[in-house]
């Protein structure tokens, strides 16, 4: 486990490796008070990213985020972390940049010296990655090349630990079940072929230049504050908006395929952890469970007390109403709730993935504490009060 050193030590310049001449596994920049742990985030914006700035804000870090400039506000997940420019002794920063912008990484480094950088920019949408496939490459491969490129030219490679968001979707049509960090990549969409330069880009710095660089191997997490179009979320919004008769019908794509679902807070503290060891080494994690898309439904909409059943096969199956518990809800038994939408099929699929994460477990001491049920009782109780939400400011503004 983490153990902070004491404030006001100073490492000097010959123990400055990391990993070296210092039993809490902890670096320090020479002349830097050790307890000011500086981390840069790349998409901070991101679900994880917000999960993690207010994780390492927790243990005392300075945290710098880069966002990237857009026309409307775009830090709805972090407002709550913001800091007044004005106020004394900020923990929190931001910093306008893109990770296809290597002049901007390197400056943004060179002034905020981070002691950590979580690198999780990314068009990290699978689907989309078909309709913008070099685009993907640029941002999600060459990204973190960038950043690699910018600690070891700004000679920072002795101080600076750098953490690559890898993906579960590296196992493609996965060689083994389950899979581990010796099971063969085999990814199946630009977005994973992307991710595969990247996390090869990161063991290739690693042992060429001896930097302290590492994949997290992330299956599927999930949370309140997941982007509306990966499909647990637009799962659970359906649900409470179907139950309160704002939405007819949920459109899905593949009903089939099975997911490995954590909760996003779990993983950002194996983040951190993968960072926290003595040597540097990539770690797969995951909860070990997989469950079809058509099992999440039925958990969503029995979680609102409405039972969901399947019939049909292929294109044609539906989701109908078995049985509405919940007298608040008006749904009629054998209203369809659910059909499937070709147009949501992806080129290719993976069919299942899931992770053991026994690495993790053994030499993180890292294991989820949100099991499936809780993630979507958590999903679900925040869409109901989002919906809710909206429904007053409807009838309040009539
Ligand atoms: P997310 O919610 O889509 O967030 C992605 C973040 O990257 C956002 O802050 C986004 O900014 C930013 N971004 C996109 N393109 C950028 C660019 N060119 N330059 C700088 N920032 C850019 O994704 P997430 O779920 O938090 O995932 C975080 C990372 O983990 C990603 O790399 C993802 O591929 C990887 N990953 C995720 C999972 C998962 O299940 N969530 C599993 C394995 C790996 P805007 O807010 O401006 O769009
Ligand atoms: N998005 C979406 N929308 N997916 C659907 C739908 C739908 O209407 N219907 C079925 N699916 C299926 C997809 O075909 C896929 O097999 C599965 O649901 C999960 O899709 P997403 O939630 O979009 O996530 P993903 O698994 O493709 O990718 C996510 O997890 C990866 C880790 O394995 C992303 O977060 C990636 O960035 C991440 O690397």
């Amino acid at each position: 486990m983490y153990t902070g050193l004491k404030p006001g030590l100073v490492i000097s310049k010959r123990n400055r490796k990391w990993g070296l001449g210092n039993g809490n596994k902890e670096c320090g920049r020479a002349g830097h008070n050790i307890m000011n742990k500086v981390a840069l985030i790349t998409g901070i914006t991101g679900q994880d990213g917000a999960y993690l700035a207010e994780f390492l804000l927790g243990k005392g870090y300075v945290v710098h985020g880069i966002k990237r400039r857009a026309s409307q506000f775009n830090t709805q997940r972090i407002d709550h972390l913001y800091q007044d420019p004005h106020e004394k002794d900020l923990k929190f920063h931001l910093h306008y940049g893109d990770v296809t912008d290597s002049a901007n990484l390197i400056r943004i480094i060179q002034e905020i010296q981070p002691l950590e950088i979580y690198n999780l920019a990314a068009m990290s949408h699978v689907k989309v990655s078909f309709d913008m496939p070099e685009y993907t490459a640029n941002t999600d491969g060459l990204g973190a090349l960038r950043i690699l490129e910018a600690i070891r030219l700004l000679d920072l490679g002795d101080k600076t630990k750098y953490y690559q968001s890898s993906t579960s979707e590296l196992f493609g049509k996965a060689r083994e079940i389950p899979q581990t960090e010796r099971t063969p990549f085999y990814p199946r969409s630009p977005y994973g072929v992307a991710k595969l330069y990247a996390h090869w880009i990161t063991v290739n710095y690693r042992e060429a230049y001896g930097l302290y660089a590492c994949n997290g191997i992330l299956f599927n997490h999930e949370s309140p504050v997941r982007g509306e179009t990966f499909v647990t979320r637009k799962i659970t919004r359906a649900a409470v908006r179907i139950a309160l008769g704002m939405q007819s019908k949920l459109f899905i794509g593949n009903l089939d395929v099975k997911r490995d679902w954590g909760h996003a807070r779990d993983f950002v503290e194996a983040m951190w952890l993968i960072l926290q060891q003595h040597e540097p080494e990539d770690f797969v994690i995951a909860t070990g469970v997989s469950t079809s898309i058509r099992d999440f439904i039925k958990m969503a909409f029995e979680e609102l007390g409405i039972i969901v059943e399947f019939k049909g096969e292929s294109t044609k199956e539906v989701g109908i109403v078995a049985n509405c518990q919940n007298s608040h809800y008006f749904l009629p038994k054998g209203k369809e709730l659910v059909s499937v939408d070709p147009n949501y099929f992806r080129p290719i699929e993976i069919e299942e993935l899931v992770g053991d994460a026994s690495k993790a477990k053994s030499k993180l001491g890292w294991r989820p504490k949100y099991h499936l049920k809780s993630l979507i009782k958590e999903m679900i109780t925040t869409d109901l009060a989002l919906a809710m939400q909206e429904l007053e400011l409807a009838k309040s503004s009539k």
